[in-house]
């Protein structure tokens, strides 16, 4: 496994640190992604690179079709490219087999997704311990671990509560809750808030923020909704199959 990289690309000026801590966190060169149906070809991704820093929470915005999920399900080790590169934690992920994806994505990526996933026949709670028993965690480790997360994101008073049982920004917490209980290097939302109310999408998108900001994950977060992107740190804007970068100005 060849875990050396260089990408000779310097992060965003408010991020740059000393030469030792430089390199990014995730990186991806030159991803190619074209879907086939039937006789048509889609080609979502032409030759897309991304950096991404530890601390640093990013938007990934582009009109609905414009390929949000599928990069993140290639960014997440959740789908592969067609052609490029993927590295994570310091590891080439290009050519390791599902086992192995598996295995880092459990340990390196929580995913949040729209509609929140969770398990409906357990708690709040159980959600968000099952992943950590999954990574090899005892039951105690995980259970504290889960009920210092969901305190944070104000949900102590919701730990036995099953997910038909609570609201959707409750719902969408708990999701949030689960995909940082393994302490991931990386978090990745596909329109984490898309699915809530306006009032409910800001209070969410704050805790998420707030959370990002305690723990120093890095994060992208795909988004429909440009005023919370230009609350983070820097934009990804996916427009025919490219990606252009830029720092929001406040
Ligand atoms: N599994 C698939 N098979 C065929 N086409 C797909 C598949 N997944 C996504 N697409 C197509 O790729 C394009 C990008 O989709 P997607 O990544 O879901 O965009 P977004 O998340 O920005 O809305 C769309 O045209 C979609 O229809
Ligand atoms: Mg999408």
């Amino acid at each position: 496994m060849n875990n050396q990289y260089q990408t000779g690309v310097q992060p965003p000026q408010q991020f740059q640190q000393p030469q030792s801590r430089q390199r990014p966190i995730m990186a991806i060169r030159g991803i190619d992604k074209v879907y086939h149906q039937g006789e048509r070809e889609i080609h979502v991704l032409k030759g897309v690179s991304v950096d991404l820093f530890k601390g640093e929470a990013v938007a990934l915005v582009g009109p609905s079709g414009s390929g949000k999920s599928s990069l993140l399900h290639i960014l997440g080790l959740l789908d592969k490219a067609d052609d490029g590169k993927v590295y994570l934690s310091g590891h080439d992920c290009t050519d390791f087999n599902d086992a192995q994806r598996t295995k880092m994505r459990r340990s390196e990526i929580g995913f949040v997704y729209q509609f929140h996933q969770l398990l409906p026949e357990f708690s709040a709670l159980e959600n968000v311990i099952i992943p950590q028993l999954i990574n090899g965690h005892t039951r105690k480790t995980a259970e504290q671990r889960a009920k210092v997360i969901l305190d944070f994101l104000g949900l102590a008073d919701r730990l036995t509560h099953r997910p038909n049982a609570m609201s959707g920004g409750e719902q969408q917490r708990v999701a949030i809750a689960r995909g940082i209980a393994n302490e991931p290097a990386v978090l990745l939302a596909d329109e984490p808030t898309g699915n809530l109310d306006p009032n409910t999408a800001d209070r969410v998108f704050q805790q998420l923020m707030g959370l990002i900001r305690h723990t120093g994950l890095a994060a992208i977060i795909a988004t429909h909704n440009f005023e919370l992107a230009n609350k983070m740190d820097r934009v990804l804007q996916l427009q025919d199959g490219q990606i252009y970068s830029y720092v929001p100005q406040r």
